[in-house]
C-alpha cells in the first residue's frame, strides 16, 4: 500500500498567516504540522508516499522533507493545480498508485493514541474501504457517518446541517485499488470539489465501506483554523511535557519501525540540538530496552499500553 498525503489547498481559513507559507508547514507546538500525518503513515507501515501540494508550496515542503531517504522512506511530490477536492488527489496520484491500494491522509490531521499504529497497519491489506468514526461535539463541521451496533455504516454525508450522528470522519482513509476508478466517475459538488465523502458514499453503496469507531483513548484533531491550531499545539505540548515523549516525531517513528538505526538517528539529531528536538532523539538512541527492531514493525512504542 502506498500513501497519499494532501498538503494542498489555499489555507484561506488561516489567512493572512498562510498567504505566503503552506498551512501544513505551520508549527504544531514543536514540529511542522505535516510531521503528524507523515508519522501516522509510518506507523501504519507505509513506506512510499506521494505528497500532493499546491503549485507554490512544493519547494518549501520538499526543502523540509526531501526524498525521505534520511528516514528510510520514499517521498515523491505532485502538484494539484487548484484545490478542487480531496478526492482529486487520487487522480493526481494515479500514476504513483499504479492501480494499488492507498492510504490517504490529510496534511492537517493529527491522530494520536496508544496501539494506533498496530491497528492501522491491519488495514494496509484490505478489500473495499476503511474509514474511521470519531465522536465530536460539532459534527456539522465534518463528514458525518452513521454506524449501527455491528459497526456497519448506514449513511455518510459531508457537513450536514442536521447531522444524523455524533461521528465525524477523520482525514485518514484506506482504499483498495478501485479508488482511482471511482474517483474518475465523481462529479464536483455544489462547492465545486470532488468530495472524499462522495467517494466513500460509493463504497457504501457497493457494500464495501468498513468503519472503525475510535474510542475515548484516541485523540483526533484537525488544525485548519486559528482555534484548532492552538488546541492541537496545546494538546501536544501538555502530553509531551508530561510524558517526556513526543507525538508526531517522524524520526522516532522511522527508528521504532526499524527504518533507521541508532547511528542514523544520532546523525539526524546533531543539527537539531539547539531546539531541544535533537536532544530528544539522542536520548532515544541511548535509552536501554527501546532499541528498534531490525525486522521492522509498526513503529509502536513497545512500552505503550495496547
Ligand atoms: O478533517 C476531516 C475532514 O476533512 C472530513 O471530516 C471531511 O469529510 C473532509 O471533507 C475534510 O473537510 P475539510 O473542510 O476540513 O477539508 P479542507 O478543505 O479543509 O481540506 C483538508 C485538507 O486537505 C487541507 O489540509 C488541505 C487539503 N486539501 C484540500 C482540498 C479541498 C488539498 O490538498 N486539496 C484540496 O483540493
Amino acid at each position: 500500500m502506498r500513501g497519499l498525503l494532501l498538503a494542498g489547498g489555499t489555507g484561506s481559513r488561516l489567512w493572512p498567516v498562510t498567504r505566503s507559507v503552506s498551512k501544513q508547514l505551520l508549527p504544531i507546538f514543536d514540529k511542522p504540522m505535516i510531521y503528524y500525518p507523515l508519522s501516522t503513515l509510518i506507523r501504519a507501515g507505509i513506506r512510499e508516499t506521494l505528497i500532493v501540494t499546491a503549485p507554490e508550496s512544493t519547494d518549501q515542503i520538499r526543502r523540509l522533507l526531501g526524498d525521505g531517504r534520511q528516514w528510510g522512506l520514499r517521498l515523491e511530490y505532485a502538484v494539484q493545480p487548484r484545490p478542487e477536492g480531496i478526492a482529486q488527489a487520487l487522480l493526481v496520484g494515479e500514476e504513483f498508485l499504479a492501480g494499488g491500494p492507498v492510504a490517504l491522509v490529510l496534511g492537517d490531521n493529527i491522530l494520536h493514541g496508544a496501539g494506533l499504529g498496530r491497528k492501522l497497519s491491519e488495514y494496509t491489506t484490505l478489500t473495499g474501504a476503511r474509514v474511521f468514526a470519531y465522536p465530536v461535539a460539532n459534527p456539522s463541521a465534518y463528514g458525518v457517518i452513521s454506524v449501527d451496533e455491528a459497526g456497519r455504516a448506514s449513511s455518510i454525508e459531508e457537513k450536514p446541517v442536521v447531522p444524523r450522528s455524533r461521528y465525524a470522519v477523520p482525514g485518514l482513509y484506506f482504499y483498495d485499488g478501485d479508488a482511482v476508478k471511482i474517483a474518475h466517475g465523481l462529479r464536483p459538488s455544489l462547492r465545486g470539489e470532488l468530495e472524499i465523502t462522495a467517494l466513500n458514499e460509493e463504497y457504501l453503496r457497493r457494500g464495501s465501506l468498513r468503519v472503525t469507531v475510535l474510542g475515548r483513548g484516541a485523540a483526533w484533531m484537525d488544525a485548519g483554523t486559528f482555534t484548532t491550531l492552538m488546541h492541537a499545539s496545546e494538546y501536544v505540548r501538555v502530553i509531551e511535557e508530561r510524558q517526556g515523549r513526543k507525538i508526531g516525531c517522524v524520526e522516532e517513528a522511522a527508528w521504532r519501525a526499524g527504518l533507521i538505526d541508532n547511528e542514523q538517528l544520532r546523525a539526524l539529531a546533531l543539527p537539531l540540538q539547539k531546539s531541544g528536538y535533537g536532544e530528544y532523539l539522542l536520548r532515544l538512541a541511548t535509552e536501554p530496552g527501546r532499541q528498534n527492531s531490525p525486522t521492522g514493525g509498526t513503529g509502536e512504542d513497545p512500552t505503550a499500553v495496547p
